[in-house]
């Protein structure tokens, strides 16, 4: 045959590596670590094989731990020892993700980041100081299509009958701020606020500077859907909603062009990292914030994608090491400069 183009004379052995367009390293990911006020021993996490929440007393062990894969950042998350209406223990100077900062950056080289949030202290599980909403289904309600009967087209869920109750932004913004002067007071290297709070960044950006840590940067939740793959997380952190969801603040998963708008507002009000979450199923998104911006853009490969390929790995029906290696390549190859992913120390070891 007299083929002019025969793309497998590149896809031998001794030339792969020399042509290959992705790379993976272990500096290339953080490793979320799970800190628990309300327990002094190690808790497995059911959902999340081999992750554990571990007591402040192993905080530091455990942040050893993930350096010795050759991981060198980690994403710190606590369960406060109580909850209250407007998550107050989250922004306390001895609270469990403070302390757990200082410790670790004393007594390691990590690099801390620290996730800036409220859905894990406030006892409705929201991530703000919440506001009763007007939002009532039935006459004249709107819930989007135009038909009034409370139900989104498609996707089977229907609006809650109730009034409504919403997470109220401005006031939260002030939480926000406190949460973020506290972990920067306490070591933080990086702050990565969560909640898609219109505004949290410009906030929070504010805040630090008037603290004097124009040093820290913001790696912003910038587009953060809702989504249900974060149930083994909210299992994990014990951040889930006491009711309705978060709709009212996250993504709406049908829409693509509104990431753009959204990280562009981020950007604007100086965040240095873009995150996009989640990631297997939302590649589409980082591909498009990797063109439209020249920040570094983050991916977070969520508990839901790590518990998926787990179970299936248990019943047999999947190499986990092959999938997980393929699941991060895959991320970076979107455009993802940087990965948050459970899988950081397996994937880390395998690649030493
Ligand atoms: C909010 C936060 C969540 C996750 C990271 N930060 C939960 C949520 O938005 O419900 C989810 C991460 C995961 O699923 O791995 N503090």
């Amino acid at each position: 045959m007299d083929l002019t183009h025969r793309p497998r004379r590149l896809r031998q052995d001794r030339v792969r590596g020399l042509v290959s367009e992705t790379s993976l390293e272990p500096t290339d990911l953080i490793a979320p670590v799970f800190v628990d006020a309300t327990t002094d021993e190690r808790v497995p996490i059911e959902s999340m094989p081999g992750h554990e929440r571990v007591p402040l007393e192993d905080a530091v062990a455990r942040v050893e731990e993930v350096r010795e894969t050759g991981v060198e950042a980690v994403m710190l998350f606590g369960v406060p020892e109580t909850k209250d209406v407007d998550g107050t223990r989250a922004w306390a100077e001895d609270g469990v993700v403070q302390e757990a900062t200082r410790r670790i950056s004393r007594e390691t080289d990590a690099y801390v980041v620290t996730d800036v949030c409220l859905c894990e202290y406030t006892d409705h599980g929201h991530c703000g100081t919440l506001e009763s909403g007007l939002q009532e289904t039935g006459e004249g309600s709107d819930d989007g299509d135009g038909n009034g009967d409370g139900h989104l087209p498609g996707n089977g869920h229907s609006l809650p009958d109730e009034p409504s109750i919403t997470v109220d932004n401005d006031a939260t913004l002030e939480s926000l701020r406190k949460i973020a002067v506290s972990h920067a007071d306490a070591g933080a290297d990086m702050v990565a606020p969560s909640g898609m709070i219109d505004g949290m960044v410009g906030a929070i950006r504010e805040a630090l500077d008037d603290a004097d840590h124009e040093h820290v940067p913001i790696m912003s939740y910038a587009a953060k859907y809702e989504s249900a793959f974060y149930g083994p997380f909210r299992d994990a952190a014990d951040g889930a909603p006491a009711f309705g969801d978060r709709r009212h603040y996250q993504m709406d998963p049908a829409n693509r062009r509104e990431a753009v708008r959204e990280v562009s507002h981020d950007v604007e009000q100086g965040a240095d990292v873009l995150m996009v979450k989640p990631a297997l199923p939302y590649l589409d998104i980082v591909a498009d914030v990797r063109r439209e911006f020249d920040h570094p853009v983050a991916a977070y490969n969520v508990s839901g994608e790590y518990a998926m390929l787990h179970a299936a790995a248990e019943k047999g029906w999947l190499d986990l090491e092959a999938v997980a290696l393929e699941s991060l390549l895959s991320i970076k190859r979107a455009g993802a400069d940087l990965i948050l992913t459970y899988f950081a120390e397996d994937v880390a070891s395998e690649l030493a």
